[in-house]
């Protein structure tokens, strides 16, 4: 992907209309690029977004020996040449560090193409501290000698095996990092309190096709029996259930119309039914959903969650629109105890939000006796100025652009590069919507 400023200038421009295609998410497109790594031939992973996080996972790939190729929506990662645990080089270098979250998730599959692994440093947004202990317990549980340094984490085994891991919290990433590793270990996995979101399966039904045997009860449990290999795989991604929410709220804030395509519904449940309940009208069929709200919007309490509930991500452009709604809104932040960073700039943007370190509007967290702040108050209508602002992640970086698009003048946004990161090219994407955005 060609970036050609890290700048925008956005100009208000009226009601925000027309159709978003939505191509797969940037959080299962890299997952199962890492997963690719396990097979004997290569793999396809289809309807895959343009957005940084691609170039990134693959270049980390390229430097550790696969070879991939990109056409249209399609990802190649093909393994360099027959004699594969020849050419893999253990090392994931330093010049990765904190680009994204990748790397960690390259452990198992490292250790299994070379006996060795070590990858610098995750990165990813700045949201809490992001620990990385669940990835390393579980990697230890299965059998591998893990040990953090200053650059990054090495690990050596010579072989894995099946064990029982219970996560203390259903994170995403540890859960993923269970599911690439014990796919190819001796004997069985059992993972209780396992994530389920929607991305994390996509992944377990890639791993599948690739030969692994993994069961998903309904309990939050996932047990996988070890196969000695896997083949190459190919699997067209669901479209985006961020992206898709994130252009129905630029529809609504605009007092326009965005219909989206691609997403299927059962992955939008709580977003769709939070919309509603603010007074939006819904329009879904089996191609496209529409959300427009002719009589305004009103406030809500709204607290993020794990699937199925509202998503962690779902959270910023919320904000938002909490800012055009009428009345006192909540939102509280359960999964990452420091999401809020944003506000700040859409504070400088006019957006009239308070934030608390207390849990409000939803059940006690698991950060209620900490000092974090991860709950806000939010005052609707508010009059939204434009504003010269850095954004300081991807989704953030999004809801700035919608409050730029209300605004009463234009605004200049800087740090463009984390939108693109995750959004699959949101400038053509705007454009089309009739926002007015220039580059520089
Ligand atoms: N956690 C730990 N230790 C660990 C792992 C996680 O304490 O070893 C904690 C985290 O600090 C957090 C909670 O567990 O408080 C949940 O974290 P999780 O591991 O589920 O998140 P993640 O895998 O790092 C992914 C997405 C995020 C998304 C979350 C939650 C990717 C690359 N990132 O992160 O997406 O918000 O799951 O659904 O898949 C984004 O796309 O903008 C983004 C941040």
């Amino acid at each position: 992907m060609v970036r050609v400023s890290d700048t925008w200038q956005v100009e208000p421009s009226g009601p925000l209309r027309g159709d978003i295609q939505v191509r797969g998410s940037k959080n299962a497109v890299t997952k199962h690029m890492v997963a690719a790594m396990l097979g004997d031939g290569p793999s396809t992973i289809r309807n895959a977004p343009e957005v940084g996080d691609v170039d990134i996972t693959a270049a980390m790939l390229e430097a550790i020996g696969y070879q991939v190729s990109r056409s249209g929506g399609d990802v190649t990662i093909a393994p360099n040449g027959p004699a594969l645990t020849n050419t893999v080089l253990p090392r994931v270098p330093e010049a990765f560090t904190g680009l994204n979250r990748i790397p960690i998730l390259m452990l198992g599959p490292l250790l299994h193409r070379t006996g060795e692994a070590f990858v610098p440093l995750v990165g990813g947004d700045p949201i809490g501290r992001r620990p990385v202990d669940f990835h390393v317990a579980a990697l230890r549980a299965l059998g591998a000698e893990v040990e953090a340094g200053p650059a990054g984490i090495s690990a050596r085994a010579s072989r894995l095996f099946g064990a029982r891991i219970d996560l203390p919290y259903p994170s995403v990433g540890a859960t993923e990092t269970v599911l690439l590793s014990a796919v190819l270990a001796e004997g069985k996995t059992v993972l209780r309190n396992a994530a389920t979101e929607p991305e994390v399966v996509e992944l377990a039904l890639f791993l599948q096709r690739m030969g692994a045997h993994v069961e998903l009860s309904p309990d939050r449990r996932i047990v996988i029996e070890g196969v000695p290999r896997l083949r190459g795989a190919s699997r067209w991604l669901a479209g985006d259930r961020l992206e898709a929410f994130s252009y129905l709220v630029a529809g609504l804030i605009s007092r326009g119309e965005v219909r989206v395509h691609g997403c299927p519904q059962d992955r939008l449940v709580t977003a769709i039914t939070t919309l509603a309940k603010m007074g939006a009208q819904i329009d879904i069929t089996d191609d496209w959903i529409t959300a427009s709200a002719p009589g305004g919007l009103r406030g809500a309490a709204v607290h993020t969650d794990t699937h199925p509930g509202f998503m962690t991500d779902w959270q910023q452009p919320l904000m938002v629109l909490f800012t055009q709604a009428d009345g006192m809104s909540v939102l509280h932040e359960t999964v990452f105890e420091n999401r809020l960073v944003y506000v700040p700039a859409l504070q400088k943007m006019g957006c009239e939000i308070e934030t608390f370190a207390a849990c409000l509007g939803g059940p006690a967290c698991r950060f209620h006796d900490t000092n974090a702040v991860h709950s806000a108050v939010i005052r609707g209508v508010s009059k939204l100025r434009g504003a010269d602002v850095t954004l300081p992640d991807v989704r953030a970086g999004f809801s700035a652009v919608l409050a730029a698009a209300v605004a009463d003048r234009p605004s200049v946004l800087r740090g463009i590069q984390h939108i693109e990161r995750g959004y699959h090219r949101p400038f053509d994407q705007f454009g089309s919507l009739g926002l007015t955005v220039r580059r520089g």
